[in-house]
């Protein structure tokens, strides 16, 4: 996947391309970042990057020349990268993404879509974020974290750019495990032990010690719909449960009330 990233902390992303398994997909070549700071876009001596909102108002928003010069060169870049690299010439379907806490919420489904793709531009707001005609004539697609305000966009697009990096196949140690995390089948994922056995008086459950792959499967999946019951209600009310998952929360259900 080849990202362009706008904004004016370019450090930041070192939490990314040096840690972890985004960093590992990084070196890789799995993920290629680009960085481009609107700061190097500006042509007046102060280098200035924010400017005051015409009627007044508290704060400053990002000055709009640079912005608008620095997501081109981003978006330019990432076409040209992926065009040399991709066995087809489609290279021109590079969205410009916000984020932004005004865009559509973040979830594993939208981030699983978002993976897919070969190509994106992320622009990290600052300041009171982005002069309105820069969002009407550039931004393609506005995705939030969350119902709240966060000083810059690049600790959402560095999660963003983590959560995709987890679809990405070759990513993760095991291909499988992002397709068994929370979220990925709408439920919230069983609890799990390690070693040691028992510690402070506390066991592993018998069944997972067992060997018995099928017994396994099924305690796994009763403590999913069990956790999701308890914690997440709401994401059990969006799913039509199988049969078979019906009855396993009806006696995660009794068991946990006898209890
Ligand atoms: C202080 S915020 C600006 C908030 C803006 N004045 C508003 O109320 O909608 C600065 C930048 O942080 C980023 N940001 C803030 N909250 C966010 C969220 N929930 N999700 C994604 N980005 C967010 C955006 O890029 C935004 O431009």
């Amino acid at each position: 996947m080849q990202l362009g990233i706008v904004t004016l902390f370019p450090a930041m992303f070192a939490a990314v391309t040096e840690y972890g398994i985004s960093g590992r997909a990084v070196r890789s070549g799995l993920m290629n970042l680009e960085l481009f700071n609107p700061r190097d876009y500006t042509t007046d001596k102060h280098r200035s990057v924010d400017d005051k909102p015409f009627g007044g108002g508290p704060g400053m928003l990002m000055k709009t020349e640079p912005l608008m010069a620095s997501i081109a060169a981003a978006r330019r870049a990432v076409e040209t990268k992926h065009a040399a690299g991709a066995d087809n010439s489609e290279s021109k379907g590079t969205k410009v993404i916000y984020l932004s806490p005004q865009g559509k919420t973040l979830k594993q489904d939208s981030i699983i879509d978002l993976a897919q793709r070969e190509s994106m531009v992320l622009l990290c707001g600052r300041y009171q974020g982005i002069d309105n005609r820069v969002l009407e004539s550039e931004i393609d697609e506005e995705w939030s974290l969350g119902d709240f305000v966060i000083s810059g966009g690049e600790l959402a697009a560095m999660t963003l750019i983590d959560a995709m990096t987890r679809f990405q196949p070759g990513a993760l140690g095991d291909e499988g495990s992002a397709l068994e995390d929370s979220f990925s089948n709408g439920l919230l994922h069983s609890p799990e032990y390690t070693r040691p056995q028992s510690i402070n008086g506390q066991g592993v459950p018998e069944v997972l010690l067992s060997g018995d792959h099928e017994a396994i499967r099924k305690w796994r999946l009763k403590q999913s719909l069990g956790a999701t019951w308890l914690k997440r209600p709401d994401l059990l009310q969006a799913m039509s449960l199988e049969n078979e998952q019906e009855e396993l929360l009806e006696q995660f259900k009794q068991d946990y009330l006898r209890d």
